[in-house]
């Protein structure tokens, strides 16, 4: 079965950094049978839009402003990352809901946003450690995605991607064990299934939090995890190539 690998690059990698890796990137995914992409940070995307040209690679962005434009000073708008091929947008990533105050009120903005584009919106959520402490992970998720659901369609849900990222997992070298994300991942899809009334194979459904070339496999293989988005090991070309070929 094909496999979704979304690298996130957050706030990493100049210029001098990027040219080469791109360039390594689009060899390494040329035969690759998985579905390839990298979240790259906006001052990027044209040489990204460089380096990618008609390769397998797809580009994303990791935010995108919910208005076209107008007067958002540091903003970027849809239609402008349209404009340097971007096919992805991270929508909701915990480090945006912590760092810049990003609500489900906003996430489900972005979301409509993207929905009227041709962007594809991957949307992240996940509990924190206090949350999960107290068992209530599946509270904290099914409320994250009813409020940045709201108002969507099914045909948006079939059309876009999720990715659970419990936020302890993400950046601390632990991820979550097969069994929490085999847990979390049926409690998703079932609780998508019923609202939405699509099929389970309708849903494209990532896990995210310390992935890296040796916990990916037993992570790909839980029934419904279509693969993964990747923030620390996608910087290394050699550990993300890996998990790219296998
Ligand atoms: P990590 O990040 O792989 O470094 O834990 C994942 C993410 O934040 O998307």
């Amino acid at each position: 079965m094909k496999k979704v690998l979304l690298g996130n690059f957050k706030m990493n990698m100049t210029k001098r950094e990027l040219v080469p890796y791109l360039k390594t990137l689009r060899r390494v995914v040329k035969n690759s049978q998985n579905i390839v992409g990298v979240a790259i940070p906006n001052v990027y995307l044209c040489l990204a839009q460089k380096y990618l040209a008609h390769s397998n690679v797809l580009i994303g962005a990791q935010n995108v402003h919910f208005e076209n434009k107008g007067a958002y000073t540091g903003e970027v708008g849809a239609n402008m990352l349209s404009d340097y091929g971007v096919n992805f947008c991270l929508i909701g990533h915990s480090e945006r809901r912590a760092y810049n105050n990003e609500n489900n009120i906003d996430i489900n903005k972005k979301l409509k946003r993207l929905t009227m584009s041709e962007i594809v919106p991957v949307l992240c959520f996940g509990e924190s450690a206090a949350e999960r402490e107290v068992g209530r992970q599946f509270d904290v998720v099914t409320a994250q995605l009813c409020a940045a659901l709201e108002g969507l369609t099914s045909e948006d849900v079939s059309s876009m991607v999720f990715a659970y990222e419990p936020v302890w997992a993400i950046g601390s070298g632990a991820s979550a064990t097969t069994m929490q994300i085999c847990e979390m991942s049926r409690f998703v899809k079932d609780f998508l299934t019923k609202t939405y009334g699509i099929g389970r194979d309708q849903i494209c459904l990532l896990y995210g939090g310390s992935l890296n070339d040796k916990n990916f496999a037993e992570i790909f293989d839980v029934e419904d995890i279509n693969g993964g988005l990747i923030g620390g090991a996608c910087l290394d070309i050699e550990k993300f190539g890996k998990m790219i070929k296998n």
